[in-house]
């Protein structure tokens, strides 16, 4: 085992409590593009950061519905791989475990994960865009018949038309959730990173909050992302292949 996991073997034997920040790269090897990997196909020539954004939606919500309904296509037959099963083990190997994910994905709780903090929605999940009966008004869209090819359908309570129920660039974060992660963050021991770039605040910021706090920074990614110069120990390589390696050696050594 190259030293960097034998590391975090190590420290992690030694904790209690354990939190997690996962971006896209824990659902790369799930055939899930990352945010800044390049856009196949029909979406190449458009930049995600000026679609996932409220004046993208008001300007031409036809356009934003359908690179949403473009993205959960992709994610539709994706599965849970060996890193979401990994953290989902982990779990159960700590007292307290929690996983605060900027995914809008539900692969961690398809491999079983319990405590699974949303920092940025649910792309499977859509809401009124007034959030006219409260925060968040879900609609079933299924339940609805519309047009489709003239964009996203009308609120069933109000008639404001319907988005994902996924944070956009410039929104707040939920702040049930934000404050969850803060809290979850300063009471760590060990951080794991796994698969974020590390650039787009506030989850950005749960790493630097966490080692204030006195935990211990270990990075699952097979390059350098903006937090690498901050952690502790960086292990670079897939996470389906190094999480996996983590468990089993914090098994074998009875954690
Ligand atoms: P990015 O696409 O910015 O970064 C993905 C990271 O995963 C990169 O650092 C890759 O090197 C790494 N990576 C790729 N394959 C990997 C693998 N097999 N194992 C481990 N790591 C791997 O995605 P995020 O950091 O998640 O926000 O992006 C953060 C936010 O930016 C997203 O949540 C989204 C976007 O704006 C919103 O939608 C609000």
């Amino acid at each position: 085992m190259e030293e960097s996991l034998a590391k975090a073997v190590e420290v992690l034997r030694r904790a209690s409590r354990v939190v997690v920040l996962t971006g896209a790269g824990v659902s790369k090897e799930s055939g899930i593009p990352t945010f800044r990997d390049a856009q196949t196909g029909l979406w190449a020539q458009y930049d995600p950061t000026q679609l996932a954004t409220r004046d993208a939606f008001i300007r031409d919500p036809k356009l934003v519905w359908d690179f949403y309904e473009f993205r959960r296509e992709i994610m539709r037959p994706a599965k849970p791989n060996a890193a979401h099963h990994a953290l989902a083990e982990l779990e159960s190997l700590f007292p307290e475990f929690v996983i605060i994910t900027q995914n809008v994905d539900d692969l961690h709780e398809r491999a079983g994960s319990r405590r699974v903090i949303r920092l940025h929605g649910r792309i499977e999940e859509n809401k009124c865009y007034d959030d006219c009966q409260g925060d968040p008004t879900l609609v079933d869209v299924r339940t609805l018949t519309w047009d489709h090819d003239a964009g996203p359908p009308t609120c069933p309570h109000c008639g404001a038309k319907v988005r994902p129920n996924v944070v956009w660039y410039g929104e707040v974060l939920p702040s049930a959730e934000l404050e969850a992660a803060y809290d979850a963050s300063v009471q760590a021991q060990v951080m794991l990173i796994v698969g974020t770039s590390g650039l787009v605040t506030p989850a950005a910021n749960m790493p630097y909050r966490a080692q204030h706090a006195g935990a211990t920074l270990i990075e699952f990614n097979p390059v350098a992302s903006a937090l690498t110069s901050t952690v502790n120990i960086h292990v670079a390589a897939p996470a389906g292949d190094s999480l996996p390696r983590l468990v089993a050696a914090l098994k074998a050594s009875h954690v």
